[in-house]
């Protein structure tokens, strides 16, 4: 087999999508290892799933450093440290710097809890986002998987998986059919991108 990638997990919350990351890559066929889990948040749930597996955790934030490119500088460190090949990020509230997007083009992964390209962008995240789709009157939601760049929610389109709108139901049920796909498809799309890395098709 491959010599197994290192994926650095970023998050801001609960982190039940680092979980499923971090279950997936229990089997030993998996492609991946989750070798650090990188906060903006000191209490950020997530971290103490990180450590109940084992993984390093790592609280960054901007605020703590004097100017943005410190912080930038820490953050392309960390991420060496780690031997980092892959970022992940799972319900990562920040935007990546321009210089991490360059050093890990393409190898940077994102999950949304909508259809993309409607209901994204700056701001469109959690709760925000089932309501502006039951709003919007659709039918159907769902995650999509994309590869991140400099925009919000703008690079390439990996996976999306279809929920069913219910109709009159609340944003929270929505929310919570999407997270469950959510769990399913980002460890595949992950194995997937892990794979085309390992045979140079990406
Ligand atoms: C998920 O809905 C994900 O799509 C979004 O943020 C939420 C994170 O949830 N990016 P969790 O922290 O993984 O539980």
């Amino acid at each position: 087999m491959e010599a197994k990638l290192n994926v650095a997990v970023f998050i801001s919350g609960g982190g039940t999508n680092l979980q499923s990351l971090i279950d997936a890559a229990a089997d030993p066929d998996y492609p991946a290892r989750i070798a650090v889990v990188i906060s903006s948040s000191k209490k950020a749930y997530g971290l103490t799933r990180a450590e109940n597996a084992g993984i390093p955790g790592v609280v960054l934030r901007k605020k703590d450093f004097e100017s943005k490119e410190a912080y930038t500088v820490r953050l392309l460190e960390v991420l060496k440290e780690h031997d980092t090949d892959v970022i992940c990020l799972a319900g990562y509230l920040k935007l990546i710097p321009p210089e991490v997007v360059r050093a890990y083009r393409n190898r940077i992964l994102n999950i949304h809890p909508a259809l993309l390209p409607k209901f994204g962008g700056k701001g469109m995240y959690g709760l925000r986002v089932h309501q502006a789709v039951l709003e919007a009157g659709e039918t159907v939601s769902g995650p999509t998987v994309h590869v991140v760049d400099e925009i919000y929610d703008n690079g390439e389109i990996l996976a999306q998986r279809e929920v069913s709108v219910i109709p009159g139901e609340e944003p929270e049920s929505l929310q919570k059919r999407v997270l469950e796909q959510e769990h399913k498809v980002y460890p595949e799309v992950l194995r997937r991108v892990c794979e085309e890395i390992q045979s140079g098709k990406r």
